[in-house]
């Protein structure tokens, strides 16, 4: 079979961030950092370590930061190496590697995450492609992305990434009703957006990290908006599986949900835990408390 590598990654970074108003009234919320780095960078370097190439940002307004994040940026390179401060210069120039391209796409109107994802479409083509949503921060010791190229490389076929959520949450995510396959993969036969607890067919529930088919586009350009006004890309995957088999992967890794308030905060103690110029202070300082 002619297998297509997953050689890109879509980074929908469009919203409105609500939840974090007003730190995101003029910067987007996947740049708010965990201690030292933003989210975005965080999601990127995921997507490196799967062996992905393009980096495809699907920007709203303020974009602006993101954009010169991951570029390059003389006048800090110029001040840093004229103070010899070498290891904060190769930081700097380290954000991405050289071998990766980033390409901005504007969405002009948040009209949801489906749409997001289709407005990459004229670079994405033909070819299967990678969905990662930074503000789901995944702290895991092989990247959550290259363990799904895997499970694609083998099947072929789109891939949710899912995890079990306390039934009480149901109510927050997409929740999936499948039939296993093997230790970690499903076969999904049902996608319900945010089920109330009682009527959820599972507690698996649909994170933010998808590896998708190029067959979605035609999909999501088809439906309307759904629930919240929004075009949903549960709904453009719901249609999908009807003809496509769609499998889910419990991954491996610690999931932080950094779109919440609580879940940012959780994040930056865990992340400020493992950070090795800061963990031994910090630990102390939190016992102290
Ligand atoms: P969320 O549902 O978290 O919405 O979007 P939001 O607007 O970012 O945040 P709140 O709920 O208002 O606080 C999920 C992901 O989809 C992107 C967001 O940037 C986020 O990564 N998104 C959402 C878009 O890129 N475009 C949209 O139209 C909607």
């Amino acid at each position: 079979m002619n297998m297509k590598k997953i050689t890109k990654a879509v980074f929908p970074v469009a919203g409105f961030g609500s939840r974090f108003l007003p730190a995101t009234k003029a910067s987007p919320k996947e740049m708010m950092p965990i201690v030292d780095k933003p989210l975005i960078q965080y999601a990127v370097e995921e997507a490196v370590a799967a062996g992905i190439t393009d980096m495809i940002f699907i920007t709203g307004r303020n974009k602006r930061s993101i954009e010169d994040h991951f570029d390059k940026a003389y006048e800090v390179e110029a001040e840093l190496s004229a103070k010899g401060k070498l290891d904060l210069l190769r930081t700097v120039q380290e954000v991405v590697p050289k071998h990766v391209n980033c390409i901005y796409i504007r969405q002009h109107e948040a009209l949801g995450l489906g749409h997001a994802v289709l407005c990459a479409q004229p670079i994405v083509q033909n070819e299967p492609f990678a969905v990662i949503l930074a503000d789901d921060l995944i702290d895991a010791e092989i990247s959550v992305t290259q363990q799904m190229v895997a499970v694609y490389e083998h099947y072929q076929s789109s891939i949710l990434g899912v995890q079990d959520v306390p039934r009480a949450q149901t109510n927050q995510y997409g929740i999936v009703s499948s039939k296993q396959l093997e230790a970690n993969i499903e076969e999904v036969n049902d996608i319900i957006e945010k089920p109330k607890p009682a009527d959820a067919p599972s507690t698996l529930a649909v994170v933010g990290r998808y590896i998708l088919t190029p067959r979605i586009f035609h999909y999501l350009e088809q439906i309307r908006a759904g629930a919240g006004g929004e075009i949903q890309l549960t709904d453009g995957i719901a249609a999908l599986m009807k003809e496509e088999r769609l499998l889910a992967y419990r991954f491996s890794g610690t999931r932080y949900d950094c779109g919440s308030k609580l879940g940012y905060l959780k994040a930056t103690v865990a992340f400020g835990l493992m950070h090795p110029d800061l963990r031994d202070d910090f630990s102390a300082y939190l016992k102290a408390l």
